[in-house]
């Protein structure tokens, strides 16, 4: 197992958080979920039929496993809360009903109500379902108001021993940030790097095919003005930008393009300017070098949900639990 993820699941087995599994009549959910509980990894709650899941694995141990059944519960406090929240966008009371009762949106309103600290889902649900769950219930954090992502890339120490461990931020979700939006992005990715990585000197560099000013174009300009509002929100974070790829990571062009940055040459936080360089970044990265990439991992939502990749394994399921439930002890 991946050193980064075995030590999260350390950490969360002495943070004991409960999370919601939402789709808790899918086999290799039903699995994580006897490993998870079994392991003491966090206190599961599976959202589904009993008679549904006892039939999926007859051998299956849950015994340590809370399910609730989204069809069969009262819920009419749930309804109120959501028609409340979209009562704005045209939802009706009746509406609201119909919504509680699909699983990702039941879940997503039991982790806002305090009944759960975090979710996760995404093995039968698409990305845009899951995050949309979230979005419209569960809401950002204090001080955020873009939900991103960020990938945990793990590198065997060829290049650069002194990261084997990086960042890169946003490569699932905003398709194209705002400038306002970059900076969310690259707060929340400083927020993960620590707390999910160990990253203890997270030094970001905000990317572009430009560097100080080698090139003219509103792009550019976007991640000069994000940079900036980095600044003014975090003063003490060692931020820089625009810097291109090899000014962000490689000391010798670093000084060449970039001389003086306390950032440039020793980037370990990576944010791309928009979703088509950040997917195809650390797709490349990790096809190219053999990185491991941990993710995608959800960060700004104001209590955790996380996104599952639809080939996921029940291990996959542990470890992006585990995750869930360390970033709910910090918020
Ligand atoms: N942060 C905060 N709020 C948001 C965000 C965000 N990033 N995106 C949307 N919202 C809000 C909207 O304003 C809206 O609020 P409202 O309903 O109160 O007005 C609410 O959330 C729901 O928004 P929708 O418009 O329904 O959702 P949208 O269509 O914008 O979809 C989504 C959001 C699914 C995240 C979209 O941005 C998306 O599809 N992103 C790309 C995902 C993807 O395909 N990734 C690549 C594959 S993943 C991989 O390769 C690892």
């Amino acid at each position: 197992m991946n050193k980064i993820v075995a030590g999260i699941i350390d950490k969360a087995k002495t943070l004991r958080k409960t999370i919601v599994l939402a789709e808790g009549e899918e086999p290799r959910t039903v699995r994580a979920a006897e490993i998870i509980s079994k392991n003491g990894i966090a206190d599961i709650i599976l959202l589904g039929n009993r008679e549904k899941i006892a039939a999926i694995y007859p051998d299956v141990d849950l015994s340590l496993v809370r399910i609730v059944d989204p069809l069969a519960e009262d819920i009419e406090d749930f309804a109120n809360e959501y028609y409340e929240l979209r009562k704005a966008k045209g939802m009706t009371l009746e509406e609201a009903r119909v919504q509680m009762r699909k699983y990702l949106n039941f879940g997503a309103m039991m982790i806002r109500k305090g009944m759960a600290d975090g979710m996760v889902a995404g093995a039968i649900n698409s990305t845009g379902n899951v995050l949309r769950a979230g979005l419209q219930i569960v809401k950002t954090k204090p001080g955020i108001k873009t939900v991103s992502s960020c990938f945990i890339m793990c590198f065997d120490g060829t290049y650069y021993k002194d990261r084997d461990i990086m960042i890169f931020g946003d490569c699932a979700v905003n398709i194209d940030p705002t400038a306002e939006q970059l900076a969310d992005i690259a707060i929340s990715s400083v927020a993960s790097a620590r707390s999910l990585a160990g990253i203890e000197d997270p030094r970001v560099a905000m990317l572009s095919f430009s560097t100080k000013g080698s090139a003219k174009h509103a792009n550019v300009d976007k991640v000069v003005a994000a940079t900036e509002l980095v600044r003014q929100r975090a003063p003490e974070l060692p931020v820089d930008g625009e810097l291109q790829l090899d000014a962000a990571i490689v000391p010798t062009v670093a000084m060449l393009k970039a001389p003086g940055s306390e950032v440039a040459g020793k980037a370990n936080i990576l944010i791309f300017p928009d979703l088509q360089s950040g997917n195809i970044g650390y797709k490349l990265t990790q096809r190219f070098s053999g990185a491991t990439a941990i993710g995608p991992i959800c960060q700004g939502f104001a209590k955790p949900v996380n996104d599952l990749s639809r080939g996921c394994t029940s291990d996959d399921i542990v470890a992006v639990v585990a995750m869930t439930a360390v970033q709910a002890s910090q918020n």
